[in-house]
């Protein structure tokens, strides 16, 4: 597809997408507001309408709650019935902090919105609308940040945790398996439910119900204990330092520093999370070994010992040294010379790597974002402009797809990507990568 064409898909998805002030992922799959997602669609509606990409981020924080979380999900429409769990199986209100309107999920997702704002800054660099909602959502964000070191770093390590595998982005990677499968579900521990992603999707391409048991445990474990506070770090069976989750978190801070710094914002406090958060993420997450980042798992005290995509977000958060750089850029050199797409969310060389599965194995548009720009920080051009080219490839064959088959050789043989169709940050991410 000629890159024109491409940009004109791009717009119709996120045209359809918008839902008048924010913009779902795709419909009927995700029909409200994701956390995540919104920063990358806020990006991609940039190139086309820079008033629709502040009212994206706004949309975002209106349903942020007084701790500072930036909420998974905002579910602006309370009557949308096909999506599990909804904002009435959440009760996000058991926090005195949730806003009553809109209605949010109790968790969150990787903090994406400094580091989108930096972009933004960095391309509209006059505007005055932007400059002024810059001002205004900057101590929001500052708020977001702050709500991880002090709610989920309680031993003040500079590194935040999570406690749902969905916080993560990654729902079913099987970085998550160990420390899922240590959960016992028994009878009347969780309430009947009945999901509706599998009436819209492949089964075999969406997580199985063992592991959403598992989801729905740790969300009434969350919903029992107000989605904050001590009792969840000393009580939950999952709770995980994230190697995406930090890096993201830390690559927004430095953007909210540069940021801070031209509007002659205090930033004091945040030059202080990120010299521990950079320092600690670098010793404790590294795994010489495996020669990547890994997670660690607070409760097993070890770390979660697998190849996976997040390692390689510490790219983007300009973690490693020179040294550690160049092996994270060989691992995707040799997977491009074994005819896989760059990047497969998980190792191929596992037993656990499943190319079609959600987060065991497919390509993910945004990942392949934060990478491209974690190699070229580096100056890996050639690498960079395999992972672009290689997203580029996949959404003109197969569409603007949730996610894409990973191996080269059986994606020929495809006519549509994954998951849902006309996706918004499919659609996002590429406009921006053939733009900038
Ligand atoms: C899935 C993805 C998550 C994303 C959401 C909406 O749950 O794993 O990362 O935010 O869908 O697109």
């Amino acid at each position: 597809m000629e890159l024109k064409e491409l940009s004109t898909g791009a717009h119709r998805v996120l045209r359809k997408n918008w839902k008048g002030g924010f913009t779902i992922p795709t419909t009927k799959l995700y029909p409200f507001q994701w956390n995540w997602d919104s920063g990358f669609i806020s990006l991609g509606l940039s190139h086309f309408n820079l008033d629709q990409a502040i009212q994206e981020i706004q949309s975002l924080f209106s349903g942020q709650w007084e701790n500072g979380m930036v909420p998974h999900i905002i579910f602006h429409s309370e009557n949308e019935k096909t999506y599990f769990p909804n904002h009435d199986f959440r009760n996000s209100n058991v926090n005195n902090g949730a806003p009553q309107k809109p209605k949010t999920s109790g968790i969150t997702q990787p903090a994406v919105i400094g580091f989108v704002l930096e972009n933004l800054l960095g391309r509209f660099p006059d505007d005055e609308k932007l400059q002024v909602f810059i001002s205004e959502i900057f101590p929001k964000v500052v708020n977001s940040h702050r709500f991880f070191y002090t709610y989920r770093d309680p031993e003040r390590e500079g590194l935040t945790y999570i406690f749902h595998p969905w916080e993560s982005g990654r729902d079913n990677s099987p970085i998550w398996d160990e420390s899922m499968n240590r959960i016992q579900v028994k009878e009347g521990d969780i309430p009947s439910y009945q999901r509706r992603d599998t009436s819209i999707a492949n089964l075999d391409e969406r997580p199985t119900s063992y592991q959403y048991d598992r989801y729905v445990y740790l969300l009434t474990l969350g919903k029992k204990y107000r989605y904050d506070g001590r009792a969840i770090f000393e009580e939950s069976p999952f709770l995980i330092q994230d190697t995406l989750m930090n890096a993201v978190l830390i690559r927004s801070n430095q953007s909210l520093i540069r940021i801070g710094e031209r509007f002659r914002f205090d930033t004091g406090e945040i030059k202080d999370w990120q010299q521990q958060a950079k320092s600690r993420f670098a010793e404790k997450l590294w795994n010489e070994d495996l020669e990547t980042y890994v997670g660690f798992d607070l409760r097993a005290k070890k770390q979660i010992l697998h190849k996976e995509i997040g390692g390689l977000t510490a790219l983007f958060a300009e973690v490693p040294n020179e040294t550690k750089a160049k092996s994270l850029n060989k691992y995707l050199t040799d997977l491009h010379d074994r005819g896989y797409y760059l990047c497969p969310s998980f190792d191929v060389d596992s037993p656990l790597f499943d190319s079609k599965r959600y987060w065991r194995g497919p390509i993910w548009p945004q990942m392949n974002w934060m990478i491209y720009h974690g190699l070229k920080k580096y100056g890996f051009e050639d690498t960079a402009n395999i992972v672009k080219s290689d997203l580029v490839e996949l959404v003109s064959n197969l569409g603007f797809y949730e996610y894409f088959e990973s191996q080269k050789s059986l994606a020929a043989q495809l006519s549509t990507g994954y998951g849902g169709g006309d996706f918004s940050w499919t659609a996002a991410c590429i406009q921006d990568l053939i733009t900038t």
